[in-house]
């Protein structure tokens, strides 16, 4: 049977490019096979020093992806912190890492040049997340391009170990979307917290709002006609409305007597439109956040039963207890 398991860092509370790139396709595919998904609390800890930091983006994270409807009676999800396996696993792991493949990895050599604090946890994050796609027995994983690497050294501490002690692990295999999709944000470039572009989709209509008027576009007077297809506004709406109502919005565009400003709003409708019972769903869950807890602890106890047990043989074919 296949098993799908991806993990997601905390960083933040999810905008629009994670939902639309990562969390809607993830909740589709959940629905034809069995999904862990799991909040990478321990990978964040590389970069964040503040626990109440951690704690927010960890429940904020999960409750993005309950309010869309990730079905967690069929799939699961949990913080990877709540299950110790994972750690002990990754110190087996690195007993058989060598370290040129970890000191080569891009994503490492990128991150100890740009950060003033390069941890050893940074070094060995490849390592834990080999540990966390081996753990489960997970054969496919749904990644973004920028972590086929990981997925590479995955499969290659994977074989390692099998060779000297015997099949013990599934090899993985990563599963990128074949369609990439990259949503702009506000400046036309891919959307992202680190370049303070985003469309928060779960804040206020307020500060919505504000985000969509900061949206770039050209200085075309409103009663000229304007290409939809070279406005900002445009890309981003093209991406929630259906067929018929971007053919509607196009239109207006082309006919001229409708400026920039009133495309946002349209933009500003259709979002509080079309993501208004997922806001209503992750406030509520914001607003008891034991909830949150409940479901990650669910999800926990079905992961920790397959950790457990895959754990068991690792620790007979090394020659542990
Ligand atoms: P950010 O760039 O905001 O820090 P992350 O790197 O935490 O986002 O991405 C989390 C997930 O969301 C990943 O699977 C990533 O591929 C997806 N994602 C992030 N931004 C976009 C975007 N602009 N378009 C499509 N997918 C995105
Ligand atoms: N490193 C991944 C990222 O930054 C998150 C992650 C951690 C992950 N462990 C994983 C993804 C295991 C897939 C499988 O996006």
């Amino acid at each position: 049977m296949s098993r799908i398991l991806t993990g997601i860092q905390s960083s933040g509370v999810p905008h629009l490019g994670n939902v639309l790139g990562a969390i809607l396709p993830a909740i589709e595919l959940s629905k034809k096979m069995e999904s862990f998904l799991f909040i990478a609390d321990l990978h964040s800890l590389t970069t964040i020093k503040n626990k109440e930091v951690l704690r927010y983006n960890t429940l904020a994270t999960a409750a993005a992806w309950l309010a869309f409807g990730l079905d967690t009676e069929k799939n699961m999800i949990y913080r990877q912190s709540d299950i110790p396996q994972v750690t002990e696993l990754m110190w087996y792991l690195n007993c058989v890492t060598p370290y040129p493949m970890l000191a080569n990895a891009h994503s490492f050599k990128d991150k100890s040049n740009k950060l003033s604090n390069v941890n050893a946890g940074l070094f060995t994050y490849p390592v834990l997340m080999a540990a966390d796609i081996i753990l489960y027995n997970a054969n496919i994983v749904p990644v973004g391009k920028d972590q086929l690497q990981h997925l590479e050294i995955t499969r290659d501490i994977a074989t390692s170990f099998n060779f000297l002690f015997g099949e013990t692990f599934i090899i993985p295999n990563a599963k990128t979307d074949k369609h990439n999709l990259i949503i702009p944000g506000t400046n036309g470039e891919k959307m992202s917290k680190s370049y303070n572009n985003c469309i928060n989709i779960f804040e206020s209509e307020k500060i919505l709002k504000k985000q969509i008027m900061n949206i770039v576009t050209d200085s075309k007077s409103l009663d000229e006609p304007k290409d939809p297809n070279k406005c900002n506004v445009f890309q981003i709406y093209k991406l929630i409305a259906s067929e018929k109502e971007i053919n509607i919005l196009s239109e207006k565009y082309k006919n001229g007597g409708f400026g920039y400003g009133h495309a946002k709003n349209e933009l500003l409708q259709i979002i509080m439109t079309k993501f208004e019972k997922p806001r209503i769903k992750f406030n509520e869950l914001m607003n008891n956040q034991q909830l949150i807890e409940n479901e990650l602890l669910k999800g926990s106890k079905k992961a920790q039963i397959i950790a457990k047990s895959v754990i068991k043989k690792v620790r007979t074919n090394l020659g542990l207890s």
